[in-house]
């Protein structure tokens, strides 16, 4: 999705902006631009294409300018082409704007546009502001704030998501930015500030943080930042020290952000736990104040998420209904939002996001709030909007994820929605202390069981290397075994193109197993003892169909045809999927390396979906 940056000090803006953009590439991007006030003008270098070609256009004009604003698009209205890209500039010249999300009703706005005499290169919904902003400049109503006052009026003929900067050719020191419903975070530098949609674009340069609100206001200079609310009056607003390290989104070495990121889960998943619980003593989260009383009102949960999040949820709901006997449901967050579900104050909705910025996932969580429940927030991002929207907060703490496909924060939120089951267990009273005791010794282990299968890395390469040119894959298991099936399956699609789909294994002779031939690749998950002899039996039918079978179990499995078998440390069945990933990430992560694709930045796809 697209990505803004956005720079005034002391310093040459445009390499400054540039960094930023290029650390936001991973969010998935078609075209890049940049506008600095040079010389008391306004100065726009933008193209399709990647980062690098704009940066050629740069370096060969290197502007001195110290304030500029920067953007990445991902094409929604208008293909990815020169005029449609950001910064975009109303007719007269004076005012540029870039801005992420979607503006619904930019028909109707560039209609009285168009009335008005203005005129419009672009397909975008976009070049509406700037031109909005003009107009208001020169017909608003005056006041001593004349541009706060024409971008605000602009922004309040506007409907949809945005994030906005702006700046002018008529207050060359000065940059306004404004948001809703998509992401943007001030950067407080010594003589100088930062804007951006994403942290990591901006960690480098500054750990002081402001997170600007929906309907906010900031008036940024050199040496200030101003907030305001959506009337124009002025507030404070308390600033916030993030804790990652600008390492922790570089490659350190590694070939691809997703293998970096895949060989980080053991820390990712130590740090998750943190304080959570030591071994012998109750689970604690001091950050949420979620009683017994509370619980004992709830009939029913729904873990709602998009994408890798919703797959960990479905592993969440298994430990939540044994260990809390809770019933939970699953939803995808863009199908619940529009499905009325049925929620009210004696239901608990938890919300799962990496970003914590998922345009659908925000929306099913306002709904639940409009109908009474109660709203708890996983995210792996400190104040990202689905934080701020929620009664409750915890956090994963994988660190920055920047590869598109999710590894480590898949593996923490799945560790932290197993420990949130374990304190709720707790509070109600509905599961034995000592199997609760057996499974907290289980996840302190984890970090080592997956440095065991991590070590395995060449098993899979080479059985990757067998089965890459192939271009339908089937995933197989039971139980949370299928979960795993279903996210293997999303990882696979996501970076090597390959079809694939997950069957829950009993499933398969009700239609799938017509699709069985000789020769093709069925991957199975066996893990959970209780149900390892009914998937061997559904295995052995696509065996015997002539399948080519991958195996991944903590099993000792005795008499089977199995033409590749991953063998992983046993651990309790409820956090199994934790590990059993593992081999499927690497499986996934080799299979697109031989296929000499682009791991880290999938073609279509984008690590943060901020619009619907
Ligand atoms: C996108 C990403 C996925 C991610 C999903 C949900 O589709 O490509 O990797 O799982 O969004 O993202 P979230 O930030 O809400 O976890």
């Amino acid at each position: 999705m697209c990505g803004i940056v956005g720079y005034v000090g002391n310093k040459k803006a445009t390499p400054v902006l540039i960094k930023g953009l290029l650390s936001l590439e991973y969010r998935g991007y078609d075209s890049a631009g940049i506008a600095v006030i040079e010389d008391g003008k306004l100065l726009v270098m933008k193209d399709k294409g990647r980062v690098a070609n704009l940066q050629e256009i740069t370096d060969s004009i290197n502007p001195d300018a110290t304030i500029g604003i920067a953007h990445t698009r991902w094409a929604t209205h208008g293909k990815p082409s020169r005029e449609n890209s950001h910064p975009h500039m109303d007719n007269s010249g004076e005012f540029a704007v870039v801005h992420n999300g979607i503006i619904e009703n930019y028909h109707e706005l560039r209609e009285f546009l168009t009335e008005k005499g203005y005129k419009f290169s672009s397909q975008t919904d976009t070049e509406v502001i700037p031109n909005l902003i003009h107009y208001y400049y020169t017909n608003g109503v005056k006041t001593n704030t004349p541009f706060l006052s024409a971008v605000k009026s602009a922004v309040d003929d506007l409907r949809g998501s945005y994030a906005i900067e702006v700046v002018s050719s008529l207050y060359t020191d000065t940059m306004i930015v404004t948001r809703k419903d998509s992401p943007l975070v001030i950067g407080k530098g010594n003589g100088e500030n930062f804007v951006a949609s994403d942290i990591p674009a901006i960690l480098s340069y500054s750990k002081d943080f402001y997170l600007l609100d929906d309907n906010e206001y900031a008036v940024l200079t050199a040496d200030s930042i101003n907030f305001f609310d959506s009337s124009l009056s002025e507030h404070s607003k308390p600033i916030k020290n993030i804790e990652w390290d600008a390492t922790a989104a570089e490659k350190n070495g590694f070939e691809d952000y997703m293998l970096k990121e895949i060989y980080e889960q053991p820390t990712a998943i130590r740090e998750t736990i943190g304080a959570h619980f030591h071994l012998g003593e109750k689970c604690d989260f001091p950050e949420i104040d979620i009683t017994a009383d509370y619980l004992k009102t709830i009939n029913k949960i729904y873990i709602i998420a998009c994408g890798t999040a919703m797959h960990a949820g479905l592993v969440g709901k298994n430990a939540i209904e044994r260990l809390c006997h809770i019933p939970v449901e699953v939803d995808i967050a863009s199908e619940f939002r529009y499905r009325n579900p049925i929620i009210n104050e004696k239901t608990l909705c938890i919300y799962v996001s990496q970003s914590g910025e998922t345009a659908d996932t925000i929306a099913a969580l306002k709904l639940a709030r409009s109908k009474g429940a109660k709203t708890l927030a996983i995210s792996n991002v400190i104040g990202s909007s689905i934080t701020r929207e929620a009664d409750y907060t915890v956090y994963t703490h994988a660190g920055p994820e920047i590869a598109v496909a999710s590894t480590k924060a898949y593996t923490s939120q799945v560790v932290l929605l197993v420990i949130l089951a374990m304190y709720f267990a707790e509070l109600l009273g509905t599961t034995e202390q000592s199997i609760l005791d057996n499974l907290k010794a289980s996840i302190l282990d984890l970090p080592t069981a997956i440095e065991t299968v991590l070590d395995q890395t060449e098993q899979v390469k080479e059985f990757a290397n067998k089965i890459y040119t192939e271009h339908d894959m089937y995933f197989l298991g039971r139980g949370t075994d299928y979960c795993v099936a279903m996210e293997g399956s999303l990882k696979l699609k996501e970076i090597s193109y390959i079809h694939s789909e997950a069957y829950a294994a009993g499933e398969l002779k009700h239609g799938p197993i017509a699709l069985i031939e000789n020769g093709i690749t069925v991957i199975g998950i066996l893990t959970d003892p209780d149900l390892v002899e009914k998937s061997i039996s559904n295995l052995q039918e696509v065996v015997s169909r002539g399948a080519k079978t991958f195996i991944i179990t903590n099993q000792k499995l005795t008499n089977t045809s199995f033409d590749f078998i991953i063998n992983i440390p046993e651990t309790e069945s409820i956090i199994s999927p934790i590990v059993s990933i593992i081999p499927l990430q690497l499986l996934a992560y080799y299979i697109s390396k031989n296929k000499g694709l682009d791991v880290d930045k999938p073609r279509n796809l984008a690590k943060s979906v901020t619009v619907e």
